[in-house]
């Protein structure tokens, strides 16, 4: 069948097209999040990043974090955690991983394209 790689590069390209691509994190996203808040880490914000990979899709596409100011962020999260836990049934975001998830957010929203 020819259609076959033709249906492949269809669905690759539309894969791609649904994931944002975000940025691995550095050392460097960790010293600047930490100068903002205590106890910030690479693995503390990596947990922040998977947090919102694995939730904040379910409505719209991800959001880029620079895409909004800090300011923006903290009146976006807490809404956005409300509808999600409405729509999942259950508190799937609770407070500890609210928090994890703005500190990624606010932290990488200082860097252009992350
Ligand atoms: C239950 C569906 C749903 C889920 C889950 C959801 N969103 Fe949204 N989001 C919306 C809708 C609807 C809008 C547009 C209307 C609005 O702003 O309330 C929106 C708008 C936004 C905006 C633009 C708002 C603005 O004022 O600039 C951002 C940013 C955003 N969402 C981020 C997130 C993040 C981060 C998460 C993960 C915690 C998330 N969303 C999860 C439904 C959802």
């Amino acid at each position: 069948m020819k259609t076959k790689p033709i249906l492949i590069a269809i669905a690759v390209v539309l894969l791609s097209a649904c994931s944002a691509k975000l940025m691995d994190l550095t050392q460097t996203d960790a010293e600047r999040g930490s100068a903002k808040f205590k106890g910030v880490t690479l693995e503390s914000l990596n947990q922040g990043k998977s947090i919102f990979q694995e939730n904040c899709n379910e409505c719209h596409g991800l959001k880029r974090p620079s895409s909004r100011t800090e300011e923006r962020w903290n009146k976006i999260v807490p809404a956005m955690v409300k509808k999600l836990n409405i729509k999942m049934g259950k508190e799937v975001i609770d407070s500890r991983k609210q928090d994890l998830l703005l500190q990624y957010l606010v932290t990488m929203s200082a860097v252009p394209k992350k």
